[in-house]
């Protein structure tokens, strides 16, 4: 049976993780609205996978004889200036969403949780992935400005994207 504190802290990380979903949708949709449709394919894909990392903690809760408690989620933000901000913007979050990850497993070493910190190791190697794809892809933007031609390839190359399910959820774990 998991710990109140801990059931808390991993409901509020269940809201930021459909947060940061909610987040890279709206910015799916402003790529849609500036017709860079493999940049809008990218962002979908980013929310499937936020989606998969609300899952990962909702199972860990229901398994563990936690209660799920879903929150309010905030609105996200709707415009932006050009089609690097929004990779800049999600690079910020990304280093946000690892501060918060860094701040729950602190959490389960406090409370001696060994099965939450063993979960949620599985979220500390997939934020260094997520900070290296999205900085990555802020880099490859840089280049592109200034010649349409390049993000207009980039752009091909975002569109083939596809969402492929963490094992952690296929495997049932
Ligand atoms: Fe769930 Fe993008 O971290």
């Amino acid at each position: 049976m998991i710990g109140k504190k801990m059931q808390d802290a991993l409901n509020r990380q269940i809201n930021a993780e459909l947060y940061s979903g909610y987040l890279y949708q709206s910015m799916s949709a402003y790529y849609q609205s500036i017709n860079l449709p493999g940049f809008a394919n990218w962002f979908w894909v980013q929310m499937q996978e936020e989606t998969a990392h609300s899952q990962i903690i909702y199972n860990h809760l229901v398994d563990r004889g936690g209660r799920v408690h879903l929150l309010p989620i905030e609105e996200p933000p709707f415009e932006w200036p050009d089609a690097r901000q929004p990779l800049e913007d999600s690079y910020q979050h990304e280093q946000k969403v690892t501060a918060m990850i860094g701040n729950l497993v602190n959490l389960a070493i406090e409370e001696r949780d060994h099965a939450a910190n063993s979960m949620l190791q599985w979220f500390v190697n997939e934020q260094v992935e997520e900070e290296k794809n999205v900085s990555g892809l802020v880099e490859q933007l840089k280049y592109a400005e200034g010649a349409p031609a390049g993000i207009l390839m980039l752009d091909r190359e975002l569109g083939a994207r596809v969402f492929t399910p963490p094992a952690i959820l296929t495997a049932g774990g």
